[in-house]
């Protein structure tokens, strides 16, 4: 006996998804604080651009986010653990963008990630990410209470 049911059709492909269906390019996070291009003299044996330089822009950025929330010198205190996803090249710019996350009595942690902009293109692409911890300190290198209210424009203080 014949199976009198139709055969079943192959399930259609599925659809190629609409550029409104394509998530949207990630975006960074924090105030863009530095913005700088690598250069051939910041590159390993390889020709790519050292962690250890990128590591440094972004210790800058957390400095220039710190310095400005805590009216005054910062140090560096700690750096959580970071992963380099993506490689910089020569010609890339990196920048670097900070967030302050939380505020102690002296020290702050700030979340920090660096992106590169391709060579020559608006291509960009995050590199890393991770959160510092900066302490504020007074003319003798001692910790100090940063202010509670963020201040409203940018001092001008020296950041060791
Ligand atoms: C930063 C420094 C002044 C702190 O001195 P300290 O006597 O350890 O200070 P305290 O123990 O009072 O801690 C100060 C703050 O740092 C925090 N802290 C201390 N150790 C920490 C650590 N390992 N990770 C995160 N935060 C830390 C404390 O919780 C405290 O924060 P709070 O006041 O918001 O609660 C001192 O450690 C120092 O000079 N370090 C060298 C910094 C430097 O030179 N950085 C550049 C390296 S090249």
């Amino acid at each position: 006996m014949t199976d009198p049911s139709p055969a079943a059709s192959p399930a259609p492909p599925p659809a190629a998804p609409r550029p409104s269906d394509a998530p949207p390019p990630a975006q960074p996070r924090g105030e863009l604080t530095v913005r700088t291009i690598a250069m051939p003299s910041d590159t390993n044996a390889n020709g790519d651009i050292f962690g250890g330089w990128v590591l440094s822009q972004m210790d800058q950025a957390g400095g220039i986010a710190g310095v400005e929330r805590a009216q005054g010198r910062v140090v560096t205190i700690a750096v959580e653990a970071m992963t380099f996803i993506r490689p910089v090249k020569v010609g890339d710019v990196l920048c670097v963008y900070t967030e302050v996350e939380a505020i102690g009595r002296t020290s702050m942690k700030i979340h920090i990630e660096a992106w590169a902009r391709r060579f020559m293109t608006h291509h960009r692409e995050k590199v890393t990410d991770a959160t510092f911890t900066f302490v504020a300190i007074d003319d003798d290198g001692r910790p100090r209470p940063i202010p509670r209210e963020a201040p409203g424009t940018v001092p001008d203080a020296p950041r060791s």
